[in-house]
This record gives structure tokens, sequence and C-alpha cells, in this order.
């Protein structure tokens, strides 16, 4: 384990924004690092996995790698969501494809077809001769799984503290954006990008770069200069923005009460990996999923009040725009996190949810103390007033 580079981590991650640098760029590379994020952010965090509405459906499932873990939350026939373990219990191969999908009735493994039911149970293996593998000591692992706002979230640690209580205060902030009318979703097809999950994290969560990357996408709809923060606490991060909104006062007069609400998107980053914009016409989110410490995965998905049938819209086109703009600038920093002389500098003022995220990090890899829930004016647009 590289000492230095650990203790160079943890005193970036512990800085305020007055004094907050570039992190170590090797923490982007760096195995050690990784293997250390793997264990104390994503073994022992809520991850956001799917939308529920994807796996409304008896069978539905969908299954994920989570920093090399595979899992899958499956729809059992009792109607409860399950996380499991998506690793057979005989020599180890993943049970279920990735993505989504829907079980006959049985998981039975690939190879030789030894099966499990629909709560992990393993119900038998063929051809064993006079082995018989006992049925208690052969089933899948089971993990924590809690939805918020039609989001499904699984804990692969033991006894977690509840997900509500991770996200204690954040609804506040929602109510005038009702979220109980989203009821339909999309996911988009997982992305592979050759850059620390990090990177993408950081570019997600950061509205600096807009103008600059995103000159004909996000920009002229979302513009840098108009973003601005609005609450943190450790465990979650609110900044929004307003937004050029072509729709008519007319129209927003028919949509009903109009607060100002309306014309401001929310970002919602849930550490570690979600990523949300909040908007009057829906939820679009972006999960980043780590791979190894210099590959992560993407997947862009939303609720919304409307089906969306296919990826064929303008809509969608637009999204895989400004994705494909990210993923470049993120693979060309990937390149130089190899670098032994050159490095980083200052963080500015638009990067504060930076030092937000590396507060997280350090809380959860290293055990520091974060800073105290702040809220700014911009926030009291969002409180609902009853
Ligand atoms: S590895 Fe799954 S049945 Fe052999
Ligand atoms: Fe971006």
């Amino acid at each position: 384990m590289n000492q230095i580079l650990l203790q160079a981590y943890k005193d970036g991650a512990g800085a305020s924004l007055s004094g907050a640098e570039s992190l170590p760029l090797a923490v982007y590379s760096d195995r050690d690092v990784f293997n250390q994020e793997a264990l104390s952010v994503f073994m022992n965090d809520w991850i956001f996995i799917c939308a529920e509405a994807k796996l409304s459906q008896v069978g539905n499932y969908f299954a994920i790698t989570i920093a090399g873990e595979p899992v899958a939350v499956v729809h059992g026939r009792d109607g409860q969501l399950r996380a499991l373990s998506n690793v057979c219990r005989h020599r180890g191969t993943p049970l279920l494809d990735e993505g989504f999908g829907s079980l006959s009735k049985h998981i039975v493994c690939p190879y030789h077809a030894w099966t499990f039911d629909d709560t992990g149970e393993f119900v038998g293996a063929p051809l064993t001769g006079a082995i018989k593998p006992d049925k208690e000591k052969h089933c899948l692992p089971v993990f924590s799984v809690e939805c918020w706002n039609g989001l499904v979230f699984i804990n692969l640690s033991q006894e977690p503290e509840p997900l509500s209580r991770r996200l204690t205060g954040l609804d506040d902030y929602l109510g005038w954006f009702g979220l109980s009318r989203f009821k339909e979703a999309y996911h988009m097809p997982a992305e592979h990008w050759q850059a620390n999950w990090k990177l993408a994290v950081e570019n997600g969560i950061e509205s600096y770069h807009l103008f600059k990357v995103h000159k004909e996408t996000l920009e002229p709809m979302t513009p840098s200069k108009q973003a601005y923060y609005v609450a943190d606490s450790a465990e979650w991060t609110l900044t929004g923005g307003l937004m050029k909104d072509d729709r008519s006062t007319l129209a927003k007069w028919f949509s009903g009460k109009h607060p100002d609400a309306y014309n401001h998107y929310l970002l919602i980053f849930l550490p570690p990996s979600f990523i949300g914009i909040l908007t009057y016409d829906g939820l679009h989110w972006i999960q980043v999923l780590p791979v190894d410490a210099e590959h992560c995965t993407v997947i862009a998905g939303g609720l919304s009040e409307h089906k969306v049938c296919s990826f064929e819209g303008a809509e969608f086109d637009f999204t895989r725009a400004f994705l494909a703009e990210d993923k470049v600038i993120c693979e060309r920093v990937q390149r130089a996190t190899r670098a032994r002389i050159g490095r980083g500098g200052k963080l500015v003022e638009l990067e504060q949810i930076l030092v937000d995220f590396r507060h997280y990090l350090g809380s959860r890899l290293f055990g520091s103390q974060p800073e105290d829930f702040r809220e700014t004016k911009e926030a009291e647009r969002f409180i609902r007033q009853e």
C-alpha cells in the first residue's frame, strides 16, 4: 500500500474550498486506492441500482456489477424486491446476464445448472453423484434493498443504517416537483468509459465545465453562470440553476400553480454513484459504477410522466451527445493520471461540490469528520410552503 499517496489523498479530501486543490492524480489510477474505495465506499453504503418501475412485475430483475461484485435485484413471487449475490455457489459463475430480464421460475447457472429460487435459496444441482451439497450452505447471499421516490438502492454491508436516515432532510427541498407523478422509467444502455469512477462523478456534479465542454448541448439550457448552491450535508448535496425555458407563461399557468421553482433545476448528488437532475418534467440521472482503477460504467436513465417507447427520439440524441462530450473529456483526464511530475492546482468556487464529494470520501475512507449541514439563500425557493 502506497502510504504517501494515501496520506496525500486524506489531506486533499479534508480541505475546505479555500484550500482545496486537485487531488493527487494517482488516486485516479492507483489499484490500492481503488481496492480501498471498493471496500469502504461501495461495499459499505447505499448504491443506486435502477428505477423501481422497471421491476414492477413478478420475475423482473436487474443484474449489475458494483466494483467487481455481481448482484441482482429480483422481484420475487412473494411480491418482495430482493438484492441477491449474482455469483453461483458452485464455482462462482455469474448467474444472470447483466441488465434487465425476467425469470421464468428459478435462477439456473449457465455452467452446470445449479439452481436457486427467487429468494436465493439453493434448490438443487444435477449429476452430483455421491456428493450431496448442503442446501443451507449453498444459498445466495441476500443484501439490504430499499426504495426512495421510485428509485431502488441496495447496501452490501451487514445491517446498514436505514436509507431514510442516510437521506435525512433531502425530501424537504423536493416537494414542488411532485416526484410521485413520475411513474414511467427509462434506462439507456450501459456505457464503458476508460476513466476512474471519481473522474466521471466529479465531472457529472460540477457545472463549471458546461460552458466549455457542452457549449452547444447543455450550456444553452443550463448555463454555468446561472448555477448555484442550495444545501449540503455529509451525505448528499443539492445544487441548482435557472433553466432557459421555452414553455410560454400561459402553458405554465395551465400546468397549475407555477412557483418560481419550476424555472429551475435541482441537481441531486447522492454519493457515491447517483447524480440526478430534477425538473418539473422529470428526474433524469446518470449512475457511475467502478469497474477497476481506470474504468467505469455509466448508465443514464430517468423517470417522467410519459412513457418512453424507444431511444430514437431527439431527447436521447441530446443525452447521447452530452454524454459523448463528457466521456471524451474524462478519458482525456485519465490519460494524465500516471504523470509523475505534472499535477493539478486550485479548485474554484463553482467546484464547491467537489469539496463536498471529497468530504464524503474522507469520512468513508479515513473516518474524517465531515463538515456540518449548510444551506444557502437559494434554498428558500425550494422549501415547500403550504
Ligand atoms: S459454476 Fe454454477 S453450476 Fe457450476
Ligand atoms: Fe458534463
